[in-house]
């Protein structure tokens, strides 16, 4: 049996039908035990639950390989980033004692815990901890991810939509890589059998700097929004005053400082097989058609019956 944490989820869901596809038995590790369940029967959810090891060792016993996706975009209340790598070395002592033989880690591309950037910072430690929990593992570091269910790519074609400009931060001649969610989900699950400590990047088969690929998501939306250049300072302030309009927290400073520094490419060569440019022109429809809201998601979520 495999568990993978978050099925419910972004990354999670597509790990979990891929493992479904294969046959595979799938239980889940969620915040939100209650979410609808899209995979019914065939996936059991239990709660995270880090103040209990004993019931969360109860959750991983049985299974032999944990794909771990559990992080937060950004601190609230009182989940920060500390907390979250506290609650991922909880998480996996808790698989070395239910008897877990492999751990397939989720982190992001250029993880390090030299980086000034917290999110990043805090990826880089999870990472670490893998090294010392004594199980084996493998790590596999997205890009930028694209897929039905994503927020920041949706959310660019939504302000696309609904703005008559798009703030470009500083030249716009940073990179990114984006990486289909589907492809992902198949290196993850490939990755579980890679020899012990192998880090692989997850990359798409296109690069665009992103004035490119704003002006990608600007043609198939067939939108007349035109891109403006503006100080990060300036598009920090904007993403805010548009976070507080929607309540939400549209865009991080991690995320825009991440993007400048070209931290959402790779040098590798890539592995997804799924262009962003013909993804796009397939769901051109549904990008962006609605907001898609991290703080509704995972703090204001309630059940509607
Ligand atoms: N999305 C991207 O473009 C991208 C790019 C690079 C790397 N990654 C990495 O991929 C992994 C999975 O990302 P994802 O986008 O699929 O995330 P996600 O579905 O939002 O969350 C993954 C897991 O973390 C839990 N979680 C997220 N935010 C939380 C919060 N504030 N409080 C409590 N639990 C929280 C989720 O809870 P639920 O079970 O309730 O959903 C889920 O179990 C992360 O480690 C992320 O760093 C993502």
């Amino acid at each position: 049996m495999k568990i993978v944490t978050g099925a419910f989820g972004y990354i999670g869901r597509y790990i979990t039908q891929y493992l479904l596809d294969r046959g595979e038995e799938v239980r889940t590790i969620t915040t939100h035990p209650d979410k609808p369940n899209p995979f019914g029967h065939l996936v059991k959810s239990c709660k995270y639950d880090f103040e209990n090891p004993e019931m969360l060792i109860g959750h991983l016993r049985g299974a032999d390989t944990l794909y771990n996706t559990y992080w937060i975009r950004f601190p609230r209340d009182h989940l920060t980033f500390e907390s979250a790598v506290r609650n991922t070395e909880v998480l996996f002592s808790c698989a070395s004692a239910a008897g877990i033989r492999r751990i397939v880690h989720i982190s992001v591309t250029t993880a390090s815990v030299d980086s000034p950037l917290p999110y990043y910072r805090g990826k880089g430690e999870q990472e670490a901890l893998l090294a010392k929990c004594g199980l084996d593992y493998s790590i596999v570091r997205p890009t930028l991810v694209f897929g039905k269910e994503d927020i920041l790519v949706n959310n660019i074609a939504w302000l696309i939509r609904h703005f008559p400009f798009f703030p470009l931060f500083g030249d716009g001649k940073y990179k990114i890589q984006p990486v289909d969610v589907q492809d992902l989900a198949r290196i993850a699950v490939e990755a579980s059998r890679f020899p012990t400590g192998t880090i692989t990047d997850a990359v798409g088969p296109e690069s665009f700097t992103f004035d490119q690929f704003v002006a990608l998501i600007i043609e198939a939306l067939g939108s007349r929004c035109r891109p403006v250049r503006i100080s990060p300072t300036l598009g920090i302030g904007f993403g805010k005053l548009i976070g507080l309009a929607v309540g939400d927290i549209l865009l991080t400073s991690d995320e825009l400082r991440g993007l400048m520094s070209n931290l959402l490419i790779s040098d590798q060569n890539p592995n997804g097989v799924v262009r962003f440019s013909e993804w796009l022109k397939e769901h051109r429809d549904l990008l962006g058609a609605t907001y898609s809201s991290e703080v509704r998601r995972h703090f204001r979520w309630r059940r509607v019956d």
